[in-house]
């Protein structure tokens, strides 16, 4: 029986009554959850034998509050998803209990966060590193599951947790794609017929391509306008703007 929480306080309670012998798998997200989110959860069910999604809409991150406006709330179909892979809890805090201090505490990192996606999405980084370690440490889980989708912010968490001695594994787990290539992502769902197409475009020259260049003319060919596009930790990285929407995607170069 998957259960609900929004207490943060009843979550803490909860939590002590694990045993130390128990192995806890944790996903954060932000809901509207899809198979990419479905395959974290899979995993975090079969490696350990307590699993705890969260799903919170952390406004810190968003730049734009446009984006933070339009972000799709389905928690009743999130619930149900959840239900069907035999979560065992989903943790769902209300802001002001996760942030009693206003923001005023917040985790700065310095360096990679200015590359790449920190040029656009100024504060992006910081609200998500501090988010993130509010829930590790609430969560105290003994693996965390992020996507490849979002490769800097993985890089970004596992140096965050190697920085302050958090004592959970980060696991990394491959981007899903749709049949199409689109690498999966809840902003898909925000795209209108022609958008996706070109959101299906972009998903192709990803994979075709091996070099920023051939990357970059491929995008400028189907007139696709990037924000960058980057070699990166031996990987090709993109954003794109496609109508309102961002996307990123990255793959290895082989
Ligand atoms: O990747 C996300 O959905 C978010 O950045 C995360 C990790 C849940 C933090 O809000």
């Amino acid at each position: 029986m998957t259960e609900l929480i929004h207490s943060i306080e009843k979550w803490q309670a909860l939590r002590h009554t694990f045993h130390p012998h128990d192995s806890v798998g944790f996903v954060p997200t932000m809901g509207n959850l899809h198979q990419g989110h479905a395959s974290l959860l899979s995993l975090a069910k079969v490696q350990n034998n307590i699993s705890v999604l969260s799903i919170f809409v952390n406004p810190t991150q968003f730049n734009d509050p446009q984006d933070l406006q339009k972000y799709p709330r389905t928690l009743e179909d999130d619930l149900k998803m959840a239900t069907a892979l035999g979560i065992d809890y989903v943790i769902c805090p209300h802001a002001d209990e996760l942030y009693p201090d206003d923001y005023h505490y917040q985790v700065h990192e310095t360096t990679i966060s200015h590359l790449l996606e920190g040029v656009s999405r100024p504060g992006h980084f910081t609200g998500m590193l501090t988010v993130v370690l509010k829930l590790l440490l609430l969560v105290k889980a003994t693996r965390a599951y992020f996507g490849e989708k979002d490769y800097q912010q993985l890089q970004l968490v596992k140096g965050m947790v190697k920085a302050f001695f958090i004592e959970t594994e980060i696991i990394a787990c491959p981007t899903i794609r749709e049949t199409t290539a689109l690498a999966m992502s809840s902003r898909n769902r925000r795209l209108n017929e022609a958008e996706r197409t070109l959101a299906d475009c972009f998903a192709k020259g990803m994979l075709q391509c091996q070099s920023t260049d051939s990357l970059k003319d491929f995008l400028q060919q189907h007139n696709i306008p990037f924000d960058y596009v980057e070699i990166w930790q031996n990987r090709l990285l993109a954003a794109v703007q496609i109508g309102n929407i961002r996307l990123i995607d990255n793959v290895e170069i082989s």
